[in-house]
């Protein structure tokens, strides 16, 4: 099991600041748990240096993030004198210890991811097609490919992936509900086809796959090693594989380790029906995978190309996100700002 738990960059005030202010949400989440979704919505929307929709006052994310944990704090700790009924929250979404419990992981991802997929418009699957051109190398990754998509939750990919010219693509993934809606919008694709299936186990024999595409997948199952080695194994020899997986280090990442361990005090539908109430956009409801997902895991860059390594892969690159809201992004255009964004995120192209 890789294991990254350090989150450096940060430095020991604002890691304090950030502890009081979730010791604080912590209390408030029994009391006014709608509260803690509010307050926890505009923190996570401004660990991000650019909000497409609520433009912020402050541009420069260190004054903004430091100056807004404050108020926060403050706002969180008046809400206390703020009356509340004997609120009784549904706690059945979720489990105890589950590191281990499979079918648990699966069923609650599940519920997480599958009524995410519902909720994005062909308009959002149609972006995965800009996003991929933006992000990959080049065509040639795909162009007459035979290729897997390991973990294609509702298929935006997959999708992507055909219109890119790939021969033939595979969609795995084992949420049941993100499989229905990827063959309700795409089953009718040429060369498409989804099956599913659990990534840490893939069901194809060695090297079968030219390119091997896994987009944010790995680091939600209980073995990064084993899901790494399995992205692998499926790659023919030459063949090439991509993978993105979260980072580590900074506010950003610590906080979002808080936000997932915090989030999971309030019922599911108790966040969602609040965000609709606040009226924030469907593809918005990404903030949930973070505050939902059983499992979320991050690594330094230094552990993924170290494992690589030891499975003698012939290449290793590293690719920077240049998207507005990716933190690579971000982490180039904003000089020093580690301490916010850690390592940025890893994306890796690896030829076997
Ligand atoms: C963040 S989503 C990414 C989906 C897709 N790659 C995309 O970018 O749109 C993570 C997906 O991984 C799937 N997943 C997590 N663990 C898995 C496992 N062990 N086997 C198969 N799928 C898994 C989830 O069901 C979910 O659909």
């Amino acid at each position: 099991m890789l294991k990254t738990k350090k989150y450096n960059y940060l430095n020991s005030q604002d890691k304090l600041n950030i502890k009081k202010l979730f010791s604080i949400l912590e209390k408030l989440s029994t009391k006014h748990p709608y509260l803690v979704i509010l307050i926890l919505h505009e923190y996570y929307r401004s660990l991000y240096s650019f909000d497409p929709y609520i433009k912020f006052k402050i541009q420069d994310p260190s004054k903004r993030i430091k100056k807004l944990i404050k108020e926060l704090i403050n706002f969180a700790t008046l809400s206390f004198k703020i009356g509340s009924y004997n609120i009784k929250l549904e706690r059945k979404f979720f489990f105890r210890d589950h590191k281990n419990e499979f079918e648990e992981i699966k069923k609650k991802t599940g519920n997480v991811y599958g009524p995410l997929w519902k909720r994005f418009k062909k308009i959002n699957n149609l972006e995965a097609i800009k996003l991929l051109k933006n992000r990959l190398p080049s065509n040639n990754l795909f162009k007459n490919k035979i290729v897997l998509d390991a973990g294609c939750g509702g298929g935006r990919y997959s999708y992507a992936i055909t219109r890119l010219g790939a021969k033939k693509v595979t969609g795995i993934d084992f949420g049941d509900l993100g499989l229905k809606i990827a063959k309700k919008n795409y089953g009718k694709t040429k060369n498409l086809n989804f099956k599913k299936g659990n990534v840490l186990n893939l069901p194809f024999k060695d090297n079968s796959f030219d390119t091997v595409f896994s987009n944010g997948v790995i680091h939600h199952t209980t073995d990064l090693k084993k899901g790494i080695s399995e992205l692998v194994r499926v790659c023919k020899p030459g063949g090439n594989i991509w993978l993105y997986l979260y980072s580590t280090g900074g506010i950003f990442w610590y906080s979002r380790n808080l936000m997932n361990k915090l989030m999971k005090k309030i019922p599911y539908t108790l966040s969602e029906q609040f965000l609709r109430i606040m009226q924030m956009p469907d593809n918005r409801f990404i903030f949930m995978d973070n505050w939902y997902v059983p499992i979320e895991q991050h690594c330094s860059h230094k552990e993924v190309y170290k494992y690589l390594r030891k499975l003698n892969v012939s290449k290793i690159k590293k690719f920077f996100g240049r998207n507005k809201f990716d933190l690579d992004y971000s982490l180039k255009k904003f000089k020093n700002s580690e301490f916010i964004w850690g390592e940025g995120e890893i994306r890796f192209l690896i030829q076997k």
